[in-house]
């Protein structure tokens, strides 16, 4: 399962949590008549809230790996997303703190509850509006640099096959699909999502990968643009 879906579907369970913990608390302090338990409220919000903690925690970590693997080449959106993210992360420990083992900030931990709820709605609804505005694009469309230079170039799938059996092949196999040091590439445009960094199959994002590699395999150089062209026509036909 690609990282991005991972992310979005603990995402919406955060919410989730964050909706009932908020609903619980504003029940209970924001209401005169007193209709429900507050001994019960109380429950669901600590309940909920400690299920947001774990949630968030494991957010932060996978979006840490992530920044880890795409290095200095990370979009304003996603620097944006991710320190939002960790003062989220910040201001949830200090009321946690405040509510556990210092009670003298006890009046501010109402105040710290709304940012929270706050800024969870800002992060999740944020990210989510955005792709949906995209049309659940994940990556830059193929219009970015490189790709639109490739598609003037008309690629030659013979020079194509050889350059892969000099560059490639040791790492790929270009017939099978299973793993040698890197993924089989057999069907690679077929596919719904690149093997191993789950981003979608497009020129960009193959030509960003001999680039700027997604993990552990050595960048490409000294390809030329024509060079290019070739390889990705053979990839085409593989
Ligand atoms: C020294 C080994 C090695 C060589 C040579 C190599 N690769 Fe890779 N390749 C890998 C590894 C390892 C991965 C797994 C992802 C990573 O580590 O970046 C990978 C991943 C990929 C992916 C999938 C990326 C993703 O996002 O899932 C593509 C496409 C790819 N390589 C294409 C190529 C092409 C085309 C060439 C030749 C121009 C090539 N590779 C040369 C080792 C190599």
């Amino acid at each position: 399962m690609p990282l991005f879906l991972i992310k979005s579907i603990i995402a919406l369970f955060l919410l989730i949590a964050a909706l009932t913990s908020a609903f619980s608390m504003f029940t209970l302090l924001g209401k005169a008549e007193k209709k429900a338990d507050p001994a019960v409220l109380r429950k669901v919000h600590r309940t909920a809230g400690f299920v947001f903690g774990l949630l968030l925690l494991v957010l932060i970590t996978l979006g840490a790996d992530f920044l880890a693997a795409e290095g200095d080449s990370v979009s304003p959106r996603v620097v944006i997303h991710y320190t939002l993210a960790l003062s989220l992360f910040a201001i949830f420990l200090l009321k946690f703190l405040s509510v556990q083992f210092f009670k003298l900030f006890l009046r501010i931990v109402p105040t710290l509850g709304m940012t929270v709820f706050v800024l969870t709605l800002v992060i999740v609804l944020g990210s989510a509006g955005y792709y949906a505005l995209r049309g659940g694009k994940i990556y830059p469309p193929a219009t970015a640099s490189g790709a639109a230079k490739q598609t003037e170039l008309q690629g030659n799938m013979e020079t194509g096959s050889r350059l892969f059996a000099g560059r490639c092949a040791g790492c790929h196999f270009s017939d099978r699909e299973d793993q040698k040091i890197g993924p089989g590439l057999k069907g690679l445009f077929r596919r719904s999502s690149l093997p191993v960094s789950g981003r979608p199959v497009t020129v960009d994002s193959i030509l960003r990968q001999l680039k700027t590699p997604f993990k552990s395999m050595p960048a490409m150089t000294g390809l030329t643009e024509q060079d290019l062209a070739d390889l990705l026509a053979f990839l085409k036909t593989i």
